[in-house]
């Protein structure tokens, strides 16, 4: 197996690995601790996966749980497929941690490309690490006890508003606080935790003053020095920590792109200071 990080913070490609058959002990802790050192791993030029195959490898690093909405066209209904034309509105076109609104957001995903347009559609990635580390500090102050609350509010009014199926169950729909700095539960490492899809605003904050707030922060996240862009090819699997980076798919492309995903259930968010966890310091 060879790992080779694409930026020094962000991405790694991992190749000479086939993730049709069963991984060995060395090679999943390998495979975790890429991830966990880049955010986001990608393994080029795979087979095509059914959903049952991708299921069973993304489940041997954790558990494959069913996204909180409907999926579009899957018979598996913790296979999620994301398969659009028209990608503007989408949902997916908006920097976000994905199902940050659940009690548990999922600890990662493993996504899939298997039609692709001839050009466009590609993904990008940033890391809630580098972004929280290179915040100024007063502002890291301000934010480092805080919470926000996040919720499906905005993304169930696009997906309504395109006709699209959605799954109204009260886990998915009740606003949820998280941690804006958390931990990551191995290192102690501090990162970001909001982002402009599902995060509502600051806790005990006046909604002007939040909306300000957010609005930096969600500036800051878009500098180019803590992400990386992905130009897939068919056949391609990134998986991410989707509690360490975020991602946005651009919505350039105007032919068909389908992408096949399962999610890893996850876990909640902790905060500094949380007295439950043994956490090495950031
Ligand atoms: C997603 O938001 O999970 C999908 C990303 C993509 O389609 O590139």
């Amino acid at each position: 197996m060879k790992i080779e990080k694409i930026t020094p913070r962000i991405g790694a490609t991992i190749t000479g690995i086939d993730v049709t058959r069963p991984l060995s002990t060395g090679e999943i802790e390998a495979i975790s601790d890429a991830l966990n050192a880049n955010g986001v791993i990608f393994f080029p030029g795979q087979p095509k996966l059914s959903g049952e195959e991708q299921r069973a490898f993304g489940g041997q690093f954790g558990t494959i749980e069913a996204p909180p909405k409907l999926t579009k066209e899957s018979e598996l209904r913790d296979v999620l497929i994301l398969d659009f034309t028209r990608p503007v509105g989408s949902g997916t076109d908006i920097w976000h941690n994905d199902a940050s609104y659940l009690a548990c957001p999922p600890m990662g995903s493993i996504l899939q490309a298997h039609i692709l347009p001839e050009c466009g559609g590609d993904t990008c990635f940033a890391s809630m690490h580098a972004a929280y580390e290179a915040l100024p500090a007063d502002m890291k102050a301000m934010i480092d006890h805080k919470t926000a609350s996040h919720s499906t509010g905005r993304v169930l009014e696009l997906t309504r508003s395109l006709g699209n199926p959605v799954y109204d169950d009260e886990e998915t729909l009740a606003p949820r606080s998280h941690p804006i700095v958390t931990l990551d539960p191995r290192t102690g490492r501090r990162r970001l935790f909001v982002n402009p899809n599902y995060t509502d605003s600051i806790d005990g904050m006046s909604k002007a003053e939040s909306d300000r707030q957010l609005a930096f922060l969600y500036d800051h996240i878009k500098s180019p020095e803590f992400q990386m862009r992905y130009r897939w090819s068919v056949g391609d699997i990134a998986f991410w920590d989707n509690h360490a980076v975020q991602h946005y798919a651009v919505a350039d492309y105007t032919t068909r792109r389908r992408m096949q995903r399962v999610t890893l259930a996850g876990y909640a968010p902790v905060g500094i200071g949380a007295t439950d966890v043994e956490m090495v310091p950031a």
